[in-house]
């Protein structure tokens, strides 16, 4: 009985310390942390017993409880049933947290760029949650903790950097302030561009880092960072060996646009890069058991009296503001295509655009940067990527078009070459009617990249036993598909694209069955932001850079110039986050041992 009691009054006492639940609003079913109390389930077996109960805010503790009681995400993905199963995505190992949230309404992350009819425990059905930016929690005395490099933004650049930067002796702390970790690094689909790699050798491919300069140069009409894309092109083959040793598979090499050979590196069987290179990157950061915060946006970037960076200001979600004293700050908080007012502010013609990016990809780290007074480039060079899903935000990757697969408009005709640049690909969408087109693909594309299962998975493709077939469900003038089909795999025979000059042509479309997917543009990549050197430094204007200010990724501007090539995301990531992160942990390193 005296046990009872206790137990009672350690309940009532977690009770108080722990956050209410909000009120419901109409439609929404109770939320989880009162699920559990109809069952039985006391506070403490989530939060465990201690009194003096901390939730980190990486909720660490607690998704360990969810665990304890429903398995690993991989075995409750097992016990799913049902077409779409968001347990298994290429989201990834990501917290049980991230989705299911205990005193507020729970929201699946994946109905942010989805738009299924999705149940979650605790929370209205189908219910897509807007982004609601974090509000700054008052502290009463801010805690102040140091380390060596604090990195804000968990994408492929966060991730490398902040293991480059422990792996040359650093002490780390990263940064993201999203529940889950990997950016849009994590969607990346096509590959990663590199040149005179060991796989391409291996392949027969004859490429050089001349070629793909000249090819992003090219690509980014000239108005690029020459010394950035140097950088970018030299070191491509060295970032693929790099995530090779850490273990990832970009074996395969296929042909993005504009580029004039098959550089874009990818996992066996075509499948999308960015999923398997951010689970790759997970796995090394927890095996170095590296300092990762999720729910961790900052808010400040701190510098001293001469404009040296010196540190962050922390909003943690349930932490609450506080500081990071660092040696180095390494920003790759990624860009803004998912803030539509910002995206807007500098591109008017672009307002109300679908974009293919995650919900954090909205400028703040770029705003953080230049308040720091870091100075912005290219601000208004945003990338519009020609096929978006029509009425989604998923990407259908040009890797699709790299394998042989072609886009017509609604009349059945073919338009444009389907390998040209992206800006090029999407103007010519745009003046097409209903501003769509379809991109067609055979049974033999299929087959031949992984990823497109995904399309078939989330219900986009639209097929045909027969090109008439294909036609007859896209109510397109049959003989004129089946006439622009038969020219173009003419074409293919002949090696020669006579109408549009397409400068690869991998695969003729013959082989049953026939399948299409509407495509429209959508705002895909933000190739401005803060201007950086050789070196990563952040630069303060044309010759002077931030002491102690670092950045790299989408979150910098200049090394795509006008329009970025397909595939040189991922590269420029890896490279320079590997740089950034190099050079953190070197300025970081105590005087005399240097
Ligand atoms: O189409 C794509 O797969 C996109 C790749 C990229 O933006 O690099």
């Amino acid at each position: 009985m005296k046990q009872f009691g206790r137990i009672v009054m350690l309940m009532g006492l977690i009770a108080l310390l722990l956050p209410s639940p909000r009120g419901l609003a109409a439609g929404e079913t109770a939320v989880l942390a009162e699920l559990h109390k109809a069952k039985q389930i006391s506070c403490a077996e989530c939060h465990g017993t201690s009194k003096k109960i901390i939730v980190d805010d990486s909720e660490k503790g607690v998704n360990l409880s969810c665990i304890g009681c429903h398995g690993s995400l991989d075995a409750v993905s097992a016990k799913a049933k049902g077409h779409i199963n968001p347990h298994k995505s290429h989201l990834g190992q990501i917290n049980c947290t991230a989705c299911h949230s205990g005193h507020n309404s729970s929201q699946a992350y994946c109905l942010k760029c989805h738009s299924y009819t999705m149940p979650i425990p605790g929370a209205a059905a189908g219910v897509v949650a807007p982004v609601v930016p974090l509000k700054a929690k008052k502290s009463a005395k801010k805690q102040v903790e140091t380390t060596d490099v604090v990195v804000i933004g968990a994408g492929a650049a966060g991730m490398t950097a902040a293991i480059t930067a422990h792996d040359a002796g650093a002490r780390v702390v990263l940064l993201e302030k999203q529940p889950i970790t990997g950016g849009n690094s994590m969607l990346a689909a096509g590959g990663m561009n590199a040149a005179e790699t060991t796989f391409q050798s291996a392949k027969g491919i004859k490429d050089s880092v001349e070629l793909m300069y000249d090819d992003t140069m090219k690509g980014g009409k000239n108005t690029n960072d020459p010394a950035l894309v140097r950088i970018l092109a030299q070191n491509s083959a060295g970032s693929v060996a790099w995530l090779t040793s850490l273990g990832a598979d970009i074996s395969d090499v296929g042909r993005m646009a504009g580029a004039s050979v098959y550089r874009t590196h990818r996992p066996t069987g075509g499948d999308a890069v960015g999923a398997h290179i951010v689970s790759v990157l997970r796995k090394n950061a927890a095996d170095r058991k590296i300092d990762i915060r999720v729910n961790s946006p900052v808010v400040r970037i701190i510098e001293d009296s001469k404009g040296g960076v010196t540190g962050v200001e922390v909003n943690g979600l349930h932490r609450g503001l506080y500081i990071i004293k660092a040696k180095a700050v390494v920003l790759t908080a990624g860009g803004f295509s998912a803030n539509p007012e910002k995206v807007a502010y500098y591109r008017p013609e672009f307002k109300g655009m679908a974009t293919s990016n995650q919900p954090g990809a909205t400028g703040d780290g770029l705003d953080l940067g230049a308040k720091a007074g870091g100075e912005l480039k290219d601000m208004k060079e945003i990338q519009i990527h020609p096929t978006v899903a029509a009425g989604s935000r998923i990407l259908i990757t040009e890797a699709v078009r790299g394998n042989g697969a072609i886009l017509v408009n609604h009349e059945g005709k073919r338009f444009v070459n389907e390998l040209t640049t992206r800006d090029k690909a999407s103007e010519a969408i745009l003046s097409q009617t209903g501003k769509s087109a379809y991109m067609i693909f055979d049974e033999g594309i299929r087959k031949s990249l992984k990823q497109i299962d995904g399309y078939f998975h989330l219900d986009l493709v639209k097929e045909g036993g027969t090109v008439k077939d294909l036609a007859d469900v896209l109510k397109m003038p049959v003989e004129t598909l089946e006439a622009t089909i038969d020219t173009y795999n003419k074409a293919v025979d002949a090696k020669n694209d006579a109408e549009f000059k397409r400068p690869d042509l991998p695969r003729a479309l013959r082989t049953a069955k026939y399948y299409a997917i509407e495509v429209k543009p959508g705002v895909h990549y933000t190739m401005g932001g803060l201007k950086i050197n050789t070196n990563a430094q952040v630069m303060a204007n044309d010759s002077k850079h931030i002491a102690g200010f670092f950045a790299a990724g989408e979150v910098t501007g200049g090394v795509h110039g006008a329009n970025r090539l397909g595939g040189n995301s991922i590269s420029e990531t890896i490279t320079f986050g590997r740089i950034a992160g190099s050079n953190a942990a070197e300025l970081a390193k105590p005087k005399s041992v240097k």
